[in-house]
């Protein structure tokens, strides 16, 4: 279904696009999500007059985030995409954890309308923010004819919601969809679409009717030079349901790790791998080899795995 209407709803949730700092020089000692929804399109003239329902759900710094933030979003957003008066919805987000926020969404959110996710890596006190075009590029995307899912429009791209790694931890243009690419570029105010937007991938977890408090407990362990497993033993007698081991190289574990893996399995614990390199994910599998999510960022593979056991357990 798409919307003949114009109306963006426009969700904040905090984050350094929302950040302002004493010192306007100050590019790193600020307070993430101190403005709200409506000071932040204020500061953006050309959505002056636009149709736009802003409201604040958050202001967090995004490593703060927890599951009560997302199932909140989640019932929100859902509501939302049901009023046929809304052609989209932008949510301003913090660039830290918004590659979770994004997968997150996908793999929970029918969205047959664009859900536009933004951020910025300079905050909106900067002499020169990178914010307010981010913001623009997103309502102006939320509106896009035929646009659809969840996507993320952040520096002159637009990424697919369950592509997008955060790359770098300052410079602007910070983040990257690893091999798949960007979908679209931003050229003058136009979206040029590389490929098709992307199609819905819903998991069958009933996230949504389960209390965030309920959610299964899923940890992340790296695999290093030195590991030596006892930090999965502490897991799992600290009552852990599931771990991700990002792993080295194309999801390579430590023997120690494996064999404490071995005995996280025995004991019911689901184990899976993901790769700590900043792309390619994990690719192929060898006999008795944990299994993976390809692709997945550990990060975005421990949401999985969270959705997976939700699944399992209902
Ligand atoms: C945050 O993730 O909330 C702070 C950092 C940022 O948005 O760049």
């Amino acid at each position: 279904m798409q919307s003949e209407s114009r109306v963006v709803a426009l969700v904040a949730t905090g984050g350094t696009i929302a950040g302002t700092a004493a010192r306007g020089d100050d590019l790193v000692g600020y307070d993430a999500g101190a403005l709200s929804a409506e000071q932040l399109t204020a500061a953006v003239p050309a959505l002056a007059g636009e149709a736009l329902e802003t409201w604040t759900l958050a202001r967090l710094d995004s490593c703060d985030l927890g599951h009560a933030t997302w199932a909140l979003l989640l019932r929100e957003l859902q509501s939302r995409l049901a009023r046929p008066e809304f052609a989209g919805i932008v949510v301003t987000h913090g660039t830290d954890t918004l590659e979770e926020t994004a997968w997150f969404l996908h793999r929970t959110l029918a969205a047959p309308k664009p859900v536009v996710l933004t951020a910025a890596m300079r905050p909106a006190s900067a002499p020169s923010p990178d914010g307010p075009q981010n913001l623009l590029d997103a309502v102006r995307l939320a509106r896009e004819p035929g646009a659809r899912g969840v996507l993320v429009a952040f520096g002159g791209k637009v990424y697919a919601g369950s592509e997008l790694r955060k790359l770098h931890g300052w410079q602007l243009d910070a983040f990257s969809a690893g091999d798949a690419g960007a979908v679209a570029l931003v050229e003058d105010g136009a979206f040029r679409r590389l490929r098709d937007w992307p199609a819905p991938e819903l998991h069958p977890a009933p996230v949504g009717e389960v209390p965030p408090g309920r959610w299964p407990r899923v940890e992340i362990v790296t695999s290093h030079a030195g590991a030596s497993g006892r930090i999965v033993d502490a897991l799992v007698a600290d009552g852990v349901q599931g771990l991700v081991i990002a792993g080295t190289g194309n999801g390579t574990v430590h023997t120690a790790l494996r064999e404490a893996a071995a005995r996280a399995l025995a004991a019911g614990v689901a184990v899976v791998r993901a790769s700590r390199c900043l792309a390619g994910g994990v690719v192929g599998t060898t006999d008795g080899a944990l299994p993976h999510y390809g692709a997945a960022t550990p990060a975005q593979a421990r949401i999985e795995l969270m959705l997976d056991l939700l699944a399992r357990r209902a």
